[in-house]
């Protein structure tokens, strides 16, 4: 078993909710209520889970970005609550974030430059070998832009490209973990495919662990060793990513599963289909017993006296983690390939770190991202053309940036 480079320790995180003039506490919001698991040294950890379950919040108490109401992080052995002034800078340096939105998480008014040696401002301790303005522009090599763009603005690039900044400036510090939010969730889907390549390629390249927080099932798949469930800011599920996906035990995974679109025709009549009532409950009222009790058809009298524990219990093949009483695995689809994505057309074809410069030409075979200009439309366009529609919409593989590379 590989080590275990930081743990989350029975995580809270309340929320006060305040009201009226004097400003009193009335109730709490229950962004994270008690997880706990391991991530090990250059593993993916995927965290899936509706909006609002509290995934972001889970970021970024692993950051210390905020303060737990109770529980711990603990990295390499050391709890974060209990370090030194000292110690905490240095935890801060192993473990770093890359946001969602790269629009607003980079500075419009700081050059590429600025913002990708940034980290080097608040860690002045940290003085890279050959200078920074050096570091940044292999830092820039190494996520695939053109380091001679370092004195260019966030404006002057693409959304991918955008992300990529933010990815190096995350791995600025030579970082050990790096927890990332959503990092692909605003990019278009072949654009995703070559930032999620580069993130793997880094991984290999750097050892690096990652948190990788997602609502995309098909992403999460594709890059985590193991996927972690949350449902209202409890871990419903955890397991190694096949476990989860082939196996699931707990009613909430299955229902999100069996939204996943196939693209393979001929299974969609064969998926499984469960169809949640309901709404998410407000975290500030979570249902007693099973938080998941109020939406799930397998509920019984217990589910709702008694909170079920995240413990292993019985996949059919083995054993994993799972929060349900009535825990039983259930196929959703007729294959192991669950999320109809396997292998996934999005991240096989596109090459890594490929990004032609402004006014390079371009093309299918690029397999780059067009600086400045609509993306998404030139991608659209691009698919348009070697596809006809009628063999979407669910056919990803249609936005894969080479034809030839295409599964017939
Ligand atoms: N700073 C905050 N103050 C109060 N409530 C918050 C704050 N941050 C998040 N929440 C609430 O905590 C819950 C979980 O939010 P979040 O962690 O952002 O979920 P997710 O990332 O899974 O969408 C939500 O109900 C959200 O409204
Ligand atoms: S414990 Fe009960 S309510 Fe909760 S998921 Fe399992 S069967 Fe459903
Ligand atoms: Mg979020």
């Amino acid at each position: 078993m590989p080590e275990v480079v930081l743990s989350a320790q029975n995580l809270v995180k309340h929320y006060p909710i305040r009201r009226g003039v004097l400003r009193r506490t009335v109730g709490h919001v229950k962004a994270v209520d008690g997880v706990s698991f391991d991530l090990h040294k250059g593993e993916t950890l995927g965290i899936v889970g509706e909006s609002g379950c509290g995934k972001s919040t889970l970021g970024r108490l692993l950051m210390r970005l905020e303060e737990p109401t109770s529980g711990s992080v603990v990295f390499e052995g050391q709890d974060w609550s209990g370090a030194s002034p000292k110690d905490t800078r240095r935890l801060r340096r192993d473990i770093q974030i890359v946001f969602q939105d790269p629009y607003t998480s980079l500075n419009p008014r700081m050059t590429v430059g600025d913002i990708v040696g940034e980290p080097f401002e608040i860690h002045a301790d940290v003085v890279p070998k050959g200078g920074r303005r050096k570091r940044v522009q292999e830092l820039l090599d190494l996520v695939g832009l053109n380091p001679e763009h370092i004195n260019r603005y966030p404006h002057q690039f693409s959304g991918g490209q955008r992300q990529r900044i933010g990815i190096a400036r995350g791995i600025a510090l030579n970082p050990k973990v790096l927890v990332c939010d959503e990092p692909v969730s605003a990019l278009d889907v072949s654009v995703q495919a070559q930032v999620v390549n580069l993130m793997e390629k880094l991984q290999d390249e750097l050892g690096l662990a990652y948190v990788f927080i997602a609502h995309d099932l098909s992403v999460v798949r594709h890059i985590s060793d193991r996927v972690g469930v949350m449902y209202l800011g409890r871990m419903a599920e955890l397991g190694e990513e096949d476990e989860v996906y082939a196996r699931p035990t707990h009613p909430y995974t299955q229902a999100l599963l069996s939204a996943v679109p196939v693209p393979d025709p001929t299974l969609r009549g064969k998926r499984d289909q469960i169809v949640l009532v309901g709404d998410v409950p407000s975290p500030a009222n979570p249902p007693s017993g099973c938080r998941f009790h109020t939406r799930c058809w397998k509920a019984q009298d217990v589910c709702s006296q008694q909170e079920p524990q995240l413990e292993l219990r019985d996949d059919g093949h083995g054993a994993h983690l799972s929060a349900c009483h009535f825990a039983e695995p259930r196929v959703i689809v007729e294959t192991t390939d669950v999320s109809g994505l396997q292998p996934d057309t999005r991240f096989t074809t596109t090459e890594v770190g490929d990004v032609p410069d402004s006014g390079a030409g371009l093309g299918a075979a690029g397999g780059g991202e067009e600086l400045g200009s609509s993306q998404a439309d030139s991608t659209a366009e691009r698919a348009e053309a070697m596809d006809p529609p009628a063999r979407r919409p669910d056919d990803l593989s249609a936005l894969t940036e080479d034809p030839q590379d295409r599964p017939r």
